[in-house]
């Protein structure tokens, strides 16, 4: 089983990249562009990371991400990722980077973006892996911010084809960025919300109001039968994060986290990492998490596998071409 979690072709399509940043990396960054950070450690680093909740999680988040301050440095990030992904046998990868946790300290755009970008082109050359690149909005920033960082997307719009909303969830809703959205969809975007991680009923306003292709974690919808209904008939996928999920105490165990009963149910659910050097692990670390908390079995994890393809942003050609790779992986596994 832990050998099938490890090789079995995956994507994943919920990871903010700046929560890929291990401490080693960021004590590194931090001693490059001459910043001071309140830990002495790495150790001390890892300790600091005990969260209660989303806020308490985001307060250290974006307080790591100020490390970051050139192109290189988003490269050396990216391409940490893209290393790690490789290992777990991603073979696609749909990655959100936040421009505004940039952007409002003086880093433009143009240099956490093309830092990113040539990670990504060259994950595809070097390992193999295919990327697509997700601008995420941040909620607690004003409509009228994110507006203007969509703006700053536009050039670039080829590469980004879809846009998101994250962090603070509670006080932010959907509604917030309607005019956002309208404007993101008539330029091309597809789109995509975090919701439910907190509060189901922004899922319904995520996806009434913002049309969103996916709902990152949508957990939540357990407590609304409609939506439930709803999710499993239009095949709505969700990208699901359980050890987030257990880090900030949206279960209390993994034992009573709800991916399989929603996969039983007929949800297109995926596993995903959403923030590993934060919340412990990468995609194949989660995978282990649920199957041994849950007890999968290898048609759930093979099933899981396929939903990672199925909700993808890929062309249909291409997504078929990975379910066909899917497909013979697991003929020869059997
Ligand atoms: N930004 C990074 N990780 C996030 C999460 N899990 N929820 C909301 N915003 C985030
Ligand atoms: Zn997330």
């Amino acid at each position: 089983m832990d050998r099938l979690i490890r090789d079995i072709p995956k994507a994943e399509l919920h990871i903010h990249i700046e929560g890929s940043l291990e401490p080693e990396l960021m004590f590194a960054l931090a001693e490059r562009n001459g910043i001071s950070l309140p830990y002495r450690s790495v150790a001390e680093i890892r300790q600091a990371y005990q969260f209660e909740n989303l806020q308490s999680f985001l307060d250290l988040y974006y307080a790591g991400a100020n490390v970051l301050q050139t192109e290189q440095d988003f490269y050396d990030l990216t391409w940490a990722y893209l290393q790690r992904a490789a290992e777990d046998r991603v073979h696609h990868t749909e990655i959100f980077f936040d421009p505004q946790s940039h952007t409002d300290r003086g880093i433009a755009f143009e240099t956490a973006y093309s830092g990113i970008q040539q990670a990504l082109q060259d994950g595809k050359t070097r390992l193999g892996i295919s990327s697509y690149l997700i601008l995420c909005f941040l909620r607690h920033l004003s409509a009228e911010s994110a507006m203007a960082t969509l703006e700053q997307a536009l050039p670039y719009r080829d590469q980004i084809p879809a846009v998101g909303l994250d962090s603070s969830e509670l006080g932010h809703p959907p509604a917030k960025f309607k005019a956002v959205f309208d404007r993101a969809r008539a330029e091309g975007f597809r789109t995509v919300a975090h919701a439910g991680e907190e509060a189901a009923e922004y899922i319904w306003e995520a996806i009434e109001l913002l049309q969103v292709s996916r709902i990152d974690h949508g957990v939540r919808c357990i407590d609304d039968p409609r939506l439930v209904e709803y999710l499993i008939e239009h095949q709505i996928p969700l990208t699901v994060c359980p050890l987030s999920n257990t880090k900030l105490r949206v279960f209390d165990t993994m034992e009573q986290h709800n991916i399989k009963q929603l996969l039983d149910m007929g949800l297109c659910v995926t596993v995903n990492s959403d923030d590993p050097s934060y919340f412990g692990g990468y995609v194949v670390d989660n995978f282990r998490a649920i199957q041994t908390a849950l007890h999968l079995d290898e048609q759930d994890i093979y099933q899981l596998a396929k939903n990672s393809f199925q909700a993808t942003f890929l062309e249909q050609e291409e997504k078929q071409a990975l379910l066909d790779q899917l497909e013979r992986f697991v003929s020869k596994a059997g």
